[in-house]
């Protein structure tokens, strides 16, 4: 399946339709909420999205007759609260609502992954974690620390704040920033999508990440200061390409915590899409208090609000993701 991507990138079009929670049940092949069309685009019955291209479709993925080996995707922004951990449980959670095995990586010290799924970084009942599993991947396998979660499909690598002292421990290691690669040989045949959630810095535990993964999502929130800092991820992310990692590329930028009645939402839109071009989703993820309801709960919007505009977005985010990975071939399925 090819999925168009059109270059229209026009940001004029009047916001006219307010961002509402849907009553209807939902619809398989829904979109992001559009924006009223202008005229002329009315005329060929073209809708335009929030981010001024013309707006694909998305349809639930096909089942899948087989698994693995894992397409792994690390969620990176070094500026903090951007929704990177939102980011990953909610397309984790849609992604295997899809009928696709994920597994989740903690790969932040304070174990907010893991909190958002309900499960206590600070009693993990004996179970290792990803530091264990780090600082020797030989005799704390990944599948050593694997946890189920709530959701049938969706594991999870927890961490706690011992993760702190790894970029200490591994920074006189050989081959440090290959410490989770290697941790994922022997778990990747059996996911189909690996997401790693980052902390909010580019050190030694982010560039573990960026070496493992193949792509790069990167969550940006609509406000004033988004691009800050962003040249410095690009610089990193291809330093991590030219030296440990030539199949790292950027996968998608994610505009979050939109709020499509206000002209600032329109122009920092516009703004990341000037500096990313066509890498930025066509599926924005609108600004609700659900998100931080769902946080609290450490449960996913997918399982505590299936309806809401917050799920469908991150279910149109997994649909756009998989439509762009696995027409490419990027996936092997
Ligand atoms: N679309 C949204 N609308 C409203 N609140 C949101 C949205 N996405 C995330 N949040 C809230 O914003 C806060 C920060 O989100 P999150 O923890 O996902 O960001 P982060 O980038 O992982 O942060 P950190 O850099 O600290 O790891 C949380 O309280 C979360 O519930
Ligand atoms: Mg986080």
């Amino acid at each position: 399946m090819t999925v168009p991507i059109p270059q229209d990138q026009n940001l004029t079009a009047p916001l006219a339709a307010p961002l509402v929670e849907p009553t209807a049940p939902i619809e398989r092949e829904a979109s992001v909420t559009p924006i009223a069309a202008p005229a002329d685009a009315a005329a060929s019955q073209v809708a335009m999205g929030l981010t001024g291209r013309a707006l694909p479709t998305f349809r639930a993925p096909a089942p899948l007759t087989s698994h693995g080996p894992a397409y792994i995707i690390a969620m990176t922004n070094q500026k903090g609260g951007v929704g990177k951990t939102t980011t990953t449980i909610n397309l984790g959670a849609a992604l295997a609502e899809a009928g696709r095995k994920v597994l989740m990586v903690d790969m932040d010290p304070q174990g907010s992954l893991s909190i958002g799924l309900g499960v206590n970084p600070d009693d993990l009942g004996g179970n290792k974690t990803v530091y264990d599993m780090l600082m020797d991947s030989t005799a704390v396998p990944a599948s050593d620390v694997v946890m189920k979660t709530s959701i049938d499909g969706l594991d999870l690598l927890p961490a706690n704040i011992q993760l702190s002292a790894a970029e200490l421990r591994l920074a006189g290691e050989v081959a440090r920033e290959y410490a989770l690669d290697r941790a994922f040989e022997s778990v990747r045949p059996h996911y189909d999508y690996i997401l790693i959630d980052c902390q909010p810095s580019l050190g030694l535990l982010t560039v573990n990440a960026l070496t493992a993964a193949d792509g790069v999502v990167i969550p940006m929130e609509c406000e004033f200061f988004a691009l800050r800092g962003v040249e410095m991820l690009r610089e990193t992310i291809t330093k991590v390409k030219e030296r440990l990692n030539n199949r790292l590329t950027i996968d998608g930028v994610l505009p979050t915590m939109v709020d499509a009645r206000t002209l600032h939402t329109r122009e920092t839109i516009q703004a990341v899409l000037d500096a990313f071009g066509d890498s930025v989703f066509h599926t924005t993820i609108s600004r609700t208090v659900k998100f931080p309801e769902t946080t609290k709960a450490g449960v996913s919007i997918i399982e505590q609000a299936p309806t809401s505009s917050g799920a469908q977005n991150y279910r149109n985010l997994a649909w756009e993701l998989v439509a762009r990975l696995e027409s490419q071939g990027s996936v092997a399925k």
